[in-house]
């Protein structure tokens, strides 16, 4: 599903990337673990198609990412639901409208935009907050309509790049558990943090990067620091 052969990415004198190779398979749920400055945002970005490789290759299904043409891009982006850190929803809709927002470009008609939100609200648990803003609910609660919005277009990969940073440890349980739920319905999810005690809350493939190299991939199992 997501492959990367042996790629290097640099800014200036910054090698962000060294020599990355790994392949994702569908359906798999891995993290990607590591200090600040490791390379995980920059990897994301990457299979994002927000910057390209300085050297190597990189494919999401049989897509070599470089050969996407401009004109290609969004469509290609459709198939990524993407999570972030600071929730990047937008303040004066309701939730309701953060979610339907990204069904309204595709231009679907609005009964079938009210069904596919009201469904997928009620996954995240927040069927009953749908007429709220944002400024009226919880940090767990903005990241758990964020989830919502990644999956309503139903795309093949849900991607969170430190979804958990500003939760505390039982509400990044909620999430970290919802992802997985996500991932049971046939999903491929990569999660990036840099913390070792959310990664051990569920039992899955941990990659961890250091320095813009891979230090590890393992299967499964708890996780410890080398
Ligand atoms: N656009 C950029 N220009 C210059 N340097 C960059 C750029 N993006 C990232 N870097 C550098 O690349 C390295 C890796 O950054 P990256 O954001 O991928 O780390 P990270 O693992 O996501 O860290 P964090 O846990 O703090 O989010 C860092 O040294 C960073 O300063
Ligand atoms: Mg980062």
């Amino acid at each position: 599903m997501v492959k990367f052969e042996n790629v290097t990415k640099t800014f200036g004198s910054t090698t962000a990337l060294k020599g990355v190779s790994f392949a994702i398979k569908s359906g798999e749920f891995v993290f990607i673990i590591g200090p600040s400055g490791a390379g995980k945002s920059t990897l994301i970005k990457l299979i994002l198609r927000e910057i390209s490789p300085t050297d190597g290759l990189i494919k999401v299904k049989e897509n070599n990412l470089q050969e996407i043409t401009k004109k290609n891009l969004p469509e290609y982006r459709k198939k990524i639901g993407m999570v972030f850190q600071d929730f990047k929803l937008l303040f004066d809709r309701t939730v309701f409208e953060n979610v339907a927002l990204a069904l309204r470009v595709s231009g679907e008609k609005e009964e079938e935009i009210s069904r596919k939100v009201e469904n997928i609200l009620e996954l995240v648990s927040l069927k009953d907050r749908m007429d709220f803003f944002p400024s009226q609910l919880s940090g767990g609660e903005l990241q758990r309509i964020c989830l919502a919005r990644a999956v309503v277009g139903e795309p093949e990969i849900i991607i969170a790049d430190e979804p958990t940073g500003n939760l505390d440890l039982g509400t990044a349980r909620q999430i970290v558990n919802l992802l997985k739920k996500i991932n049971e319905t046939g999903k491929t999810v990569i999660m990036a943090t840099h913390n070792f005690e959310i990664v051990n809350l569920l039992n899955q493939r941990v990659i961890e990067l250091n320095k813009g190299k891979i230090v590890s991939d393992k299967e499964k199992g708890k996780y410890h620091l080398a």
